[in-house]
């Protein structure tokens, strides 16, 4: 239980929230959805399926895991994993500290206050263009993050999020129901669920595949870590389903709130990181008890991105303890220090540094994003997935899903995408189609 808690946790945060429909709507709605509900199936689930698999057996951080599993140059693989978590931290903080400013605005009664569609629009930009909001909040969220790392608190967290993720199922079931019933919601749903396959291009099928790394944290040995605690009771397929089952719920029902709505005032999809803020709040405004609801809404939001970032933070500050013989309050403070330092370019991204490109036109913010979600995610993956299926052999590893089921159809099916399908995908997809997308 403690197990599927914290990986859930982790899994389920701005990814589903405020990632997801951004890049669906982006992405031409259900083509993107479509192509992203493959990607889960078949090369999410197997990889995290892989990464507790390897957890377990080697009871250890990445970098362990990885001298354990590969040894000689595998362990770069591990290193890499804790880099990535770091560099996701320096904007995943920037936009927890949203999800507080949003907070704030809900119980100051701003959110319902909005009379239009502009309006919210307006409020959000210039809430991300204040220098002085955009850092204090960053600076904020992860001084939480840090501090619930620091006094090893997270399974305290995790239990609360047991009562809290329900009611912030409940919540978007509510927005739902309102969302759909506005005049106009139709087109939204049509947007959300019809494919026009003519959508699918190479960069909906590369972002759909970084960001089911992204939602179901994988690819950087977070569920590497989880896993290792994980123990040789539990069973690893069933744990896997039910999580990755979650996570995908969430996101998809986070769509049926927005898109409907979205389409009903009229703004247009391809909206960008600001989207979920931009749509959310016109909703809340439309519903009574508004301004309660999206208190509770931000308030849940932001307890879903710290469990997230705890475990990102979590990876490095376990690397540094065990590898480095680092103290804990030492790995916290510093990791800390320098993601809060780091992340400054991003808080400021939206405003002061908006005209600073640093690649291909992509502010520090989206080059992060891109950066980590797009490459780092599926090659950690990729290499995962061979160190698993190639270096060490299923054989060695078998072992640990046998207590789950007789059924060997379902191995042999697992087998064959950690060594092949796997690895074929996702170095077609990665080589061939990666570098449009970073192009803006
Ligand atoms: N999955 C989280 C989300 O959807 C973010 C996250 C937490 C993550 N840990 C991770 C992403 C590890 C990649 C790897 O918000």
């Amino acid at each position: 239980m403690g197990f599927i808690l914290a990986a859930a946790g982790s899994a389920v945060g701005l990814g589903n929230i405020w990632k997801f429909p951004y890049l669906a709507g982006e992405n031409g709605g259900a083509a993107f959805v479509l192509i992203y509900l493959l990607c889960i199936l078949i090369l999410g689930l197997p990889i995290m399926i892989a990464e507790i698999v390897i957890g377990r057996h080697t009871e250890k951080n990445p970098v362990g895991a990885f001298r354990t599993i590969g040894g000689g140059r595998w362990v770069i693989v591990g290193y890499m994993g804790v880099m990535t978590g770091f560099l996701i931290m320096t904007y995943y903080s920037v936009v927890g500290g949203w999800t507080m400013g949003y907070m704030i605005k809900s119980l100051s009664g701003t959110i319902s206050s909005i009379s239009s569609t502009r309006m919210s629009e307006d409020i959000f930009s210039a809430f991300i263009q204040d220098p002085l909001q955009m850092l204090a909040y960053h600076s904020l969220f992860i001084s939480a993050t840090v501090f619930i790392v620091y006094r090893g608190i997270s399974n305290g967290i995790e239990k609360w999020t047991t009562i809290l993720m329900p009611i912030l199922f409940i919540i978007i079931l509510i927005l739902i129901a309102r969302s759909v019933t506005l005049p106009g919601a139709a087109k939204g749903l049509s947007f959300y669920l019809m494919p026009d396959f003519s959508k699918i291009t190479t960069k909906v099928i590369i972002e759909a595949l970084g960001q089911c790394f992204f939602s179901l944290s994988l690819g950087m040995g977070a569920m590497i870590t989880y896993g290792s605690y994980l123990s040789r009771k539990e069973k690893i397929l069933s744990s896997a389903l039910q999580i990755v089952f979650l996570d995908t719920l969430a996101a998809f029902l986070v769509g049926l709130a927005i898109f409907p709505a979205l389409f009903a005032v009229g703004m247009t999809p391809e909206k960008g990181p600001g989207l979920t803020f931009n749509v959310l709040p016109v909703v809340f405004s439309k519903m009574p008890y508004g301004s309660v609801f999206s208190t509770l809404f931000f308030m849940l939001l932001f307890i879903a991105a710290l469990t997230s970032s705890i475990s990102l933070v979590q990876v490095v500050v376990s690397y540094a303890t065990d590898e480095w013989g680092w103290s804990r309050r030492k790995a916290a403070l510093s990791t800390g220090a320098a993601i809060l330092l780091l992340g400054i370019p991003a808080a400021l991204s939206f405003g002061a540094m908006k005209d600073v490109k640093i690649f291909l036109g992509n502010t520090y913010f989206d080059f992060m994003d891109k950066v980590t979600t797009i490459y780092m995610l599926p090659i950690g993956g990729l290499l995962i997935a061979i160190c698993l299926g190639w270096k060490y052999g299923l054989n060695n590893t078998m072992h640990e899903l046998d207590p789950d089921t007789n059924n060997v159809l379902l191995e042999r099916i697992w087998a064959l995408s950690i060594k092949y399908i796997a690895p074929l995908l996702l170095v077609a997809i990665i080589g061939y189609f990666g570098i449009y997308s970073m192009v803006k």
